[in-house]
């Protein structure tokens, strides 16, 4: 998608996938980073509900809500130039049914100027996609491992593997057919992702889901060397910015300390 100049639109996706182009998508919560990921020439920022975790401390994606959500996606839409936002519908704004799921994306939509919603599930979520997309929203899937429903899955584990790989199928399908424009795949095997990339006529964007998705995207402080939490196996890290971060402080704060900040061009005169 490198050629895209201007917006990225979501008929970017299909002819990226048509053409064979990678998709490349990060998430973001905040102007700033927003604008560096923006200026790299990532496709898609995701104001993925992670910001429960990356921004808020909480140990699972469960407890963010739509109200902490809405400001932040505001600054990621104010920053981002070239790349489609997508907000992420969190946990209990959508399950109870297709009334619910439009109600949410309506806010998301009004409230922030994001260009797309995601929402987790498949064959369960169908419906909603498909109220969501008839009102004229794009919608981005997600199955595979979905962190929101970490507990009922038992934890932090792959998904699609053995008879797994049926439900995934189903799933995935599901998205498609209820008009999903895109769907994130995480945490599955390999081969799993690559037989469904080639049976969905829609992107799909992996993390944790091999080599050969239609696109790929990571959680930016997992990327970066921000995350001071467990940094998931699927993850390479392109940069160590917490440590820069923890070594620039450190001297400040003993510049400080010393008297050596502020110095003579830090100050003002008379
Ligand atoms: O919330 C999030 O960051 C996500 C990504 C892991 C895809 O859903």
């Amino acid at each position: 998608m490198s050629d895209v100049t201007k917006r990225v639109r979501v008929r970017h996706f299909a002819q990226a996938k048509a053409e064979g182009t990678k998709i490349v998508g990060l998430t973001s919560y905040d102007v700033l980073s927003a604008g560096h990921f923006d200026q790299a020439g990532v496709d898609f920022l995701l104001v993925g509900d992670s910001a429960g975790q990356v921004v808020l401390g909480h140990d699972t994606t469960v407890p963010t809500t739509v109200d902490e959500l809405i400001p932040l996606t505001r600054a990621v839409v104010r920053a981002a130039k070239r790349a489609l936002v997508v907000a992420d519908l969190p946990f209990g704004s959508y399950e109870s049914g297709p009334d619910e799921a439009l109600h949410t994306a309506v806010r998301f939509m009004k409230e922030t100027g994001a260009h797309a919603v995601k929402l987790e599930g498949g064959v369960r979520s169908a419906e909603q996609i498909r109220r969501v997309v008839d009102a004229g929203v794009p919608v981005m899937g997600h199955v595979g491992y979905t962190p929101q429903s970490e507990h009922g899955l038992g934890g932090h584990v792959v998904q699609g593997r053995g008879s797994g790989r049926e439900q995934l199928m189903a799933d995935a399908k599901a998205v498609e057919e209820a008009g999903a424009f895109a769907v994130v795949i995480e945490m599955v095997p390999e081969d799993a992702a690559t037989e469904l990339t080639k049976a969905l006529s829609i992107p799909t964007i992996g993390i944790g889901a091999g080599r050969h998705t239609d696109g790929q995207i990571l959680v930016w402080t997992d990327l970066l060397g921000v995350n001071t939490g467990r940094i998931p196996r699927f993850v390479r890290t392109y940069a160590d910015f917490g440590e820069q971060m923890r070594r620039a402080v450190g001297q400040w704060t003993s510049d400080v300390r010393d008297g050596s900040f502020p110095g003579p061009d830090e100050i003002f005169e008379d």
